[in-house]
């Protein structure tokens, strides 16, 4: 029986994650992919990732009685937004922070491989691993700025002209795929951003680093398959049905 109360195990990652923003954390901290898999059921994801449901669900729970703090200020509700506002949003949040923070991330790999090489970590494999994800970003951003987000601002002012199918929604979707499968296998490579296992403090920073990247990259995908998307994809046209024979 479903549960007058409480978290609904059926809802899908996705959906728990934009009813109430606070939850990401938990997400976060069990490694539930709530962006790129947003679409399973907590139920599912728990089983495939073998954790305890109820202690997720419990978990869950506790964050929505918590209020949010004062300061910073508590995260918002962008399904409220509009398509303009939150296309802004993303930008300015997260593309301008990746713009200044991928080139930062860089120069302390350059460091760290100089000065550490591959004598105990191969150091070179986790440069080569962001470069690749460092690459695919700038160029699915740029897209975003230059082809879909003005597509998607002007399907929501009734722009007759407008010229975005759900392929290229699709298409966007399946780049963010991409970026979470290169973020899971950069985390395995950079063994879990663990501070402790540091080797100098060049090496903590560049950990640390990765690891805000990261999360910041959750919220900001989950921001447009979870929001965004889904809201462009309600506003495009139907397909014609094609005549059976
Ligand atoms: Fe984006
Ligand atoms: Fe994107």
């Amino acid at each position: 029986m479903k549960p007058t109360a409480g978290i609904d195990a059926s809802a899908t990652l996705g959906e728990l994650a934009s009813e109430r923003p606070a939850r990401i954390r938990v997400f976060e901290s069990v490694l539930l992919d709530y962006c790129c898999g947003g679409a399973s059921s907590l139920d599912d994801a728990c089983r495939e990732r073998g954790l305890d449901l109820e202690a997720v669900r419990a978990r869950l729970e506790a964050a929505d009685r918590k209020p949010a703090p004062a300061a910073p200020a508590p995260e918002r509700d962008w399904r409220s937004a509009g398509i303009e506002e939150l296309c802004d949003h993303i930008v300015s949040a997260h593309h301008d922070y990746l713009r200044e923070e991928m080139p930062r991330i860089s120069e302390l790999l350059a460091t760290v491989v100089r000065v550490h090489g591959t004598d105990c970590i191969d150091f070179e494999i986790i440069q080569r691993a962001f470069a690749s994800l460092r690459a695919t970003l700038e160029e699915h951003i740029d897209d975003e700025e230059r082809v879909l987000f003005p597509a998607c601002v002007a399907l929501e002012r009734g722009d007759a002209n407008v010229v975005l199918d759900r392929a290229t929604v699709d298409r966007h979707r399946g780049e963010h795929e991409a970026v979470g499968g290169k973020l899971t296998a950069l985390r395995a490579l950079a063994g879990g951003y663990d501070r402790a296992e540091a080797l100098c403090s060049t090496h903590g920073a560049l950990l640390d680093a990765l690891r805000v990247l990261e999360a910041d990259l959750h919220r900001h995908i989950h921001e447009e398959n979870n929001v965004l998307l889904p809201r462009v994809g309600a506003l495009i046209e139907p397909l014609p049905e094609v005549a059976r024979p």
